[in-house]
């Protein structure tokens, strides 16, 4: 698996964060990518600059028990869940290091070239 980002012009990870990364990837790869893409959307949404949207202590027992949060009546959580037609998000046995990796690893993709084009 290679870390370097597709256009060699992102800023250098150190070897922890890179590691967070790949690790973040693999459980993307596995729990996440059947429904969701960093930067398109999929069954759910793209999840690019989530962790601007979202603090990490929302995400983490989002991911783990995303009904729970609806269920709690927390507005963001009840907002998304009706915008994509109360179709629920599996939850997932995955620990708060897992998530906080796969975070990481939506972090460190690149923005499409789209976005870049005039
Ligand atoms: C079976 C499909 C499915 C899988 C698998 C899935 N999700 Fe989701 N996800 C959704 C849907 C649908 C939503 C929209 C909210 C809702 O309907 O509950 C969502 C919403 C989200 C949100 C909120 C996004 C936003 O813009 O507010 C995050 C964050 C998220 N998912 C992360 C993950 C992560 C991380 C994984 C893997 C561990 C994952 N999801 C796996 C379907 C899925």
């Amino acid at each position: 698996m290679s870390l370097t980002k597709a256009d060699g012009a992102g800023p250098a990870l150190s070897a922890e964060e890179a590691a967070r990364v790949a690790a973040g990837d693999a459980l993307f790869k596995a729990n996440c990518a059947q429904c969701h893409a960093v930067n398109e959307q999929v069954v759910g949404p793209a999840l690019a600059g989530i962790t601007k949207r979202r603090s990490i202590s929302w995400l983490i027992p989002w991911v783990k028990n995303s009904s729970k949060v609806v269920a709690s009546g927390d507005e963001y959580a009840v907002a998304v869940y009706t915008k994509y037609n109360k179709q629920q998000m599996p939850s997932f046995a995955l620990s708060d290091q897992e998530i906080t990796s796969i975070f990481a690893y939506v972090n460190a993709q690149p923005a499409p070239a789209v976005a870049l084009a005039r």
